[in-house]
């Protein structure tokens, strides 16, 4: 596997595999690799001829007071993890590589309809710096499919709008979310987790869970809602929101609605997870 650390190397190797005709696939991650990051790699490899995976802890989408700095790195680990699955390209700019004027007055990719709910409520400005990074990274690796994971359910539809609004030639793929043996989905910030916060932690899932039994027995989601939230803050989360949406764009959804997805987000101690699962009713 190939590491390369600037856009010109990255593009020019791009190039000699599109000149030979070989499709690319894309993987972009903020590093710490999982289990659920390295499903999104493979899936890009049954579907593309080369994998680029990139690796890039983007300053652009944390907010003031956010993670960005305790962000885990541990690039080492990640390029034996990716040479192992078989990935052809890790690309890992640096920030200078990535914003060469800084990122203030950068040039912002803002999709406005989705951006400002849920997680985009209590995180202005972050799906705005995620659409900018992924716009970027499409635009210097021109790959012509990119893998996203479902677990940041509310981000894969941001990029699908942005990709569709800009006409962008990069068809967006969409991947299950990896979970433990509990329920807990992957995520690096769980790491941030105590012992005992990390055996309390699939209470999100299972409360998602309920909230679905709950709609699927024709029950009302503001009730099945408001328990969730009650009975995940009993088990000391700080919910942040627990939400019943259309899965098209993240409505509330009109009672025809059946194509619906629960939606999660708490805090556990110094780590705010996230969760939804799919639902489609009768
Ligand atoms: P990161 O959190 O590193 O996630 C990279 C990709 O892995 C995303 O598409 C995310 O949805 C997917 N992923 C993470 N945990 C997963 C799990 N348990 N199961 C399935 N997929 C999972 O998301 C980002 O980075 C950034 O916002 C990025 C898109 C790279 C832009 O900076």
């Amino acid at each position: 596997m190939q590491t390369l650390h600037q856009i010109a190397p990255l593009r020019a190797q791009v190039a000699q595999w599109r000149r030979a005709g070989l499709r690319v696939g894309l993987v972009p991650t903020m590093g710490n690799l999982h289990a659920g990051h390295l499903a999104l790699v493979e899936a890009a490899l049954s579907r593309a001829d080369r994998v680029v995976t990139t690796v890039f802890v983007n300053p652009m989408q944390f907010g003031a007071g956010e993670d960005f700095t305790a962000y885990p790195r541990t690039l080492d680990e990640d390029a034996r993890l990716l040479n192992e699955a078989g990935n052809h390209c890790l690309f890992a700019p640096s920030e200078a590589e990535v914003y060469p004027r800084g990122r203030d007055g950068h040039t912002v990719v803002e999709v406005p309809a989705l951006s400002s709910l849920l997680c985009g409520a209590s995180r202005p400005g972050h799906f705005g710096g995620v659409a900018t990074v992924v716009a970027k990274l499409f635009n210097m690796v021109q790959p012509d499919l990119a893998v996203f994971g479902e677990k940041d359910f509310q981000q894969l539809l941001v990029i699908r709008r942005m990709t569709e609004d800009l006409n962008l030639p990069v068809e967006i793929v969409g991947h299950p979310i990896v979970r433990e043996a509990d329920g807990l989905a992957l995520s690096s910030r769980n790491a941030y987790l105590s012992p005992q916060e990390r055996a309390t932690a699939p209470l999100l899932q299972a409360t998602l869970q309920q909230v679905a039994q709950r709609l699927r027995a024709g029950e009302s989601s503001s009730d099945a809602e408001w328990d969730a939230a009650r009975s995940l803050s009993a088990a000391s989360f700080r919910p942040d929101y627990i939400s019943v949406r259309r899965r098209a764009d993240l409505a509330h959804p009109a009672p025809q609605d059946r194509a619906l997805v629960v939606l999660g987000a708490a805090w556990l101690g110094k780590a705010r997870l996230i969760d939804n699962l799919t639902l489609d009713l009768p």
